[in-house]
C-alpha cells in the first residue's frame, strides 16, 4: 500500500485516522490502559537532508511517547540532541494532525545549535521519545515511518517513554 510513496522523490506527511489501526493492536494497547490518540504516517525519499532538528511539540517535554513502526531507511538513524544554547528555538507550524485546517507549533533548530546525543537506526516497531529535538535524515534508502502517538486511557494525558515502559 506505501508503493506510492517510494516511487515519490518528495517527503510525505499524512495523518490517517486511527480507526486504519488493527483491532489487536488496539486492544494491546488497551490491555496496557493506553490509546492511540492519532496516526501519522511519514515517508522521506533517499538524500532526505532538508529538515530540521525539531521538536513534535512546541516545547521540550518527556511527555512525547510514540510507538514509530519503520519500513526502510536501513542506513538513516534517528537522532536525538542536546539544544547549547536554551530559547534559541524558532517556532513554526505544521499542518494539524486534528483539527481540519488548523496548524500546530513545533519547535526547530539548525544542525550548528545542536549537540549529538545518541543515534540509533530503527527497524519495526520502536517507542520513540519525541518530545527532545530529534531528526532522521536518510542517505541511500528512501523510509516510511507509521508513527502512533500514545495517551493513557483514563486521563488522556500523553506519556513518557518510561510510563510505557512500566506498561509492556
Ligand atoms: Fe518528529
Amino acid at each position: 500500500m506505501f508503493n506510492y510513496m517510494f516511487d515519490s522523490s518528495e517527503a510525505i506527511h499524512i495523518s490517517h485516522p486511527t480507526t486504519a489501526l488493527s483491532d489487536s493492536f488496539v486492544r494491546w494497547l488497551a490491555e496496557r490502559n493506553m490509546f492511540p490518540s492519532f496516526l501519522e504516517i511519514f515517508y522521506l525519499p533517499a538524500g532526505c537532508t532538508v529538515r530540521r532538528i525539531h521538536t513534535d511539540l512546541d516545547h521540550i517535554t518527556d511527555r512525547a511517547s510514540k510507538i514509530n513502526y519503520i519500513i526502510g531507511g536501513e542506513d538513516a538513524p534517528m537522532q536525538w540532541f542536546e539544544v547549547k544554547n536554551a530559547g534559541s528555538a524558532d517556532t513554526n507550524y505544521a499542518p494539524d494532525a486534528v483539527r481540519k485546517g488548523g496548524t500546530s507549533p513545533f519547535l526547530h533548530w539548525t544542525r550548528d545549535e545542536c549537540t549529538l546525543l545518541e543515534e540509533v537506526v530503527l527497524h519495526g516497531s520502536n517507542l520513540v521519545h519525541a518530545g527532545i529535538p530529534h531528526v532522521v535524515f536518510t542517505k541511500t534508502k528512501p523510509r516510511i515511518a507509521i508513527s502512533v502517538v500514545l495517551k493513557d486511557i483514563t486521563s488522556k494525558q500523553r506519556l513518557t517513554c518510561e510510563d510505557v515502559v512500566s506498561r509492556l
